[in-house]
């Protein structure tokens, strides 16, 4: 019998674009009345002085009091990003040259309320994201926007521990309400929380909470903290949808996907049990209610999530629309009887043999994309979007201005095969938004040298350089994968 192919597609419409956080993009870290943001408090440190920790951005109360006291010799990159602040009509021209049909940013949750406890929001934050906004409208560009994404105002860190106190629900959806009202016309998509499944890996960046000062457990600070932000993402969609009933709202994880280090029963068992731990995330905002493999957990671990009467309520009737993802490696689980915890670990200590690894020790994995999109679609049936993939690389601008990235090519192109295919078996992807279409500043580590873009941005890690934007090869090659829907790789 003749096999029949099906040929992979897009469908019209899907959503090209690139994502961007705003502490890593705008810079202007205290222009028009903006307070500080705990992403100002992360630090550059080089690699050889780090004993090869992933992360640069866990701060403690001593760090935070002694940074905010300006007694430091330490460079903070995010404080200055790379000025779309000042740049972003030059920035988001080029986007526009690219094709781009969605840019994902985030908005700065001090340039709105400098503390998070003001009566009034600060005009001039809010005026900045409506120049920005109808900059991509004017191109025809849907925003996708990002409440928050891994910071808040460093005042509510030192006040409330961040999202360790209950009250951050309510300031959270006064900063996020500000946003429905002014933005409602222009803002169609919504996502609540950035990656809110990082929380335990870093209780700072994920949820402003300065870990010497926790009383208690990380994992148990770390849950609870996660409770409130369900609670808040819940009521967020709740008023979003009143607000805005056509707007679309989304949670948002980052997917770990992970294969079991062998046949072995145990190894497959401890890789369902880290899966379930990743998925607790969506679990929760898709399907409305706490997975019973958590409440076990918690009973065993002697975790006890404090819950307020009607929160169960809140989350089971304010489910989110889509799912979206940020997708760059994948895991290998392994059944150790001395480990049952949830390791923290940004990437997996064990290796897998088949896959090269980034320059910044990430596996590259475009297989594990599909396997990604398929076990998502499989368990949830909601509509996904990726909206973080990419290779971060050290990149050579040449003496006549141009950056010859085909690493970065080779690397998008097997992940959007694999995405196509993953939409040929059925999945409903809604748009694909790489990583850092302009450079930024790093979030794990505060450099500038891993670098994700289409467009080169001249800055180091210590913030030298003329901040002049140079197009890299990748550029003009993401501009034709847009141009034919992805149809030239
Ligand atoms: C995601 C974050 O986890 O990974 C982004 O949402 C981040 O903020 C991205 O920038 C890439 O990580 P890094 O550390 O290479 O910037």
């Amino acid at each position: 019998m003749l096999k029949k192919t099906v040929v992979p597609q897009f469908q019209e419409g899907f959503l090209w674009g690139g994502a961007t956080a705003a502490n890593q993009l705008e810079g202007a870290f205290d222009a028009d009345g903006k307070g500080l943001s705990t992403s100002d408090m992360a630090p550059f440190i080089p690699y050889d002085s780090r004993n090869g920790k992933d992360f640069t951005f866990d701060v403690n109360s001593v760090e935070l009091e002694q940074y905010l006291s300006g007694d430091t010799d330490v460079y903070f990159p995010k404080r200055n990003g790379v000025d779309f602040y000042h740049r972003y009509k030059e920035d988001i021209a080029l986007f526009a040259e690219m094709g781009f049909k969605v840019f994902r940013m985030s908005i700065a949750w001090p340039r709105i309320f400098p503390t998070g406890e003001e009566e009034t929001p600060n005009e001039a934050g809010l005026a900045f994201y409506d120049k920005v906004l109808d900059e991509l409208l004017k191109y025809n560009i849907e925003p996708l926007v990002t409440i928050s994404h891994y910071e808040m105002p460093v005042a509510l860190s030192q006040k409330y521990n961040g999202w360790e106190d209950r009250r951050l629900i309510d300031l959270y959806l006064k900063f996020a309400n500000t946003l429905f009202d002014r933005y409602k016309d222009k803002v169609k998509y919504w996502i609540t929380f950035n990656e809110m499944n990082m929380m335990l890996t870093s209780l700072y960046t994920g949820g402003g909470i300065l870990e010497d000062k926790i009383k208690g457990s990380k994992e148990q600070v770390g849950y609870q903290a996660t409770h409130h932000q369900f609670v808040a993402s819940a009521l967020a969609v709740k008023s979003g949808k009143e607000k805005m009933p056509n707007a679309q709202i989304g949670c948002m994880i980052c997917r770990l996907e992970t294969y079991a280090a062998s046949s072995k029963p145990e190894d497959v068992l401890q890789t369902l049990k880290e899966d379930q731990m990743n998925l607790f995330y969506p679990e929760v905002q898709v399907r409305g209610e706490y997975p019973s493999y958590m409440n076990r957990y918690f009973k065993e671990q002697g975790i006890e999530i404090v819950k307020e009467a009607g929160d169960d309520e809140i989350l089971r009737n304010n489910t989110v629309d889509f799912i979206a993802f940020s997708y760059y490696m994948t895991y290998i689980g392994k059944y150790d009887p001395n480990d049952n915890s949830n390791s923290g670990m940004l990437v997996s200590q064990i290796k897998n043999p088949h896959l090269e690894l980034s320059q910044w020790g990430w596996p590259i994995d475009p297989i594990g994309l599909r396997i990604a999109l398929n076990r998502l679609y499989d368990r949830y049936q909601k509509p996904l979007f990726v909206v973080e993939n990419g290779l971060g690389a050290k990149d050579v601008l040449e003496e006549d201005g141009s950056i010859h990235d085909s690493y970065r090519i080779d690397y998008l192109r097997a992940h959007i095969e694999q995405m196509k295919e993953a939409v040929a078996d059925g999945v409903e992807l809604m748009g694909f938004t790489s990583w850092g279409p302009i450079d930024i500043i790093s979030c794990s580590t505060s450099e500038m040298a891993k670098r994700y873009g289409f467009i080169y941005v001249d800055q180091d890690n210590l913030g030298n350089g003329t901040l002049d934007r140079y197009r890299k090869d990748s550029f003009y090659w993401y501009k034709q994968v847009i141009e034919s829907n992805g149809e030239v790789l």
